[in-house]
């Protein structure tokens, strides 16, 4: 069950990707079964920089077709691959489901569809438009499953149900009947001190208070929302008993805590709105890394 990522093409290999200084991979978070025969994939970003950390988290389901959902970033990708491969063989590899167009969602899909041919690129039509130019998958490869549509990995049938609030039009959570876990894509997201595989290792009032403001930030025209039509929503993505959330941005909801996250979730229109960090902050945190002058 092991690969030799060395010998995986990436995308990195295409001249026309420049990610920039390395980034430091920060501390390392091994994967975490949360379901029968799924995972979720940890890494964070900010941890031990920031104040508070951000999980960039995807999910494997290794069923009878196994399935990768999300790819992680770039900045990710060698601990990425070595934490996919290390659960899946490439040659393994059906499906390759992508929840929406955002680099942190998509990131690594080039090497992943290149170190396994047997897999199809689960998106729809809108997130390919977008992703036009900047993405090198044969459309022979592709499969489109919009919001509300199934698709069948052999042993069970997977649905792509759109989360109450999300920060890119293309976007689908991913649903399994069998296990009860959803793939929430950007909602329920909430920060943490430290990478933390589960709400329960978070303080309680932080986790509430980190998870309205990261739903906030994320979908700031939540505000604008009817709300018997969002709360609708939210009730019928909660009437799917799910057994545990599973977030790109946030630690796993388990049942115990499940009830818990959608009452969090109904409220989010209703927040105050919380300003975000401004050129003031950046200032500060230029002159922490000495690339600004001490202010006189
Ligand atoms: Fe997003
Ligand atoms: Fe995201």
């Amino acid at each position: 069950m092991h690969t030799d990522i060395h010998t995986i093409p990436t995308a990195d290999a295409a001249p026309t990707v420049d990610h920039g200084p390395t980034v430091d991979p920060g501390p390392r978070h091994l994967p975490v079964q949360i379901a029968p025969d799924t995972f979720v994939i940890q890494d964070t970003q900010g941890e031990g920089t920031a104040p508070m950390a951000v999980h960039l988290n995807s999910m494997v389901i290794r069923g009878a077709e196994p399935v990768v959902v999300d790819t992680g970033v770039p900045t990710n990708r060698d601990r990425y691959l070595e934490d996919l491969f290390g659960l899946v063989e490439p040659i393994d590899v059906r499906w390759v489901f992508l929840s929406h167009d955002d680099v942190d969602h998509y990131g690594n899909v080039e090497a992943v569809m290149a170190a396994c041919r047997n897999a199809r690129l689960v998106t729809n039509w809108f997130a390919m438009e977008r992703l036009m130019g900047s993405l090198d998958v044969p459309p022979h490869r592709w499969a489109w499953v919009d919001d509300g549509q199934g698709f069948d990995v052999g042993d069970r049938t997977l649905h792509a149900i759109r989360p109450p609030l999300y920060d890119s039009p293309t976007t689908r959570g991913l649903h399994d009947p069998t296990t009860g876990v959803y793939w929430a894509a950007d909602c329920f997201a909430a920060p943490v001190p430290a990478g933390a595989a589960d709400v329960e290792e978070l303080d309680r009032e932080m986790w509430h208070a980190g998870f309205g403001q990261m739903q906030a930030w994320n979908s700031p025209w939540a505000a604008d929302l009817d709300r018997d039509r969002y709360r609708a929503n939210v009730d019928a993505l909660a009437s799917l008993d799910l057994s545990v959330i599973a977030s790109c941005h946030g630690p796993a909801i388990r049942r115990g805590r499940v009830a818990e996250a959608f009452e969090l979730l109904r409220g989010i229109p209703d927040l105050p709105a919380t300003a975000q960090p401004g050129q003031a902050d950046l200032d500060a945190m230029l002159r922490q890394l000495g690339v600004l002058e001490p202010a006189a």
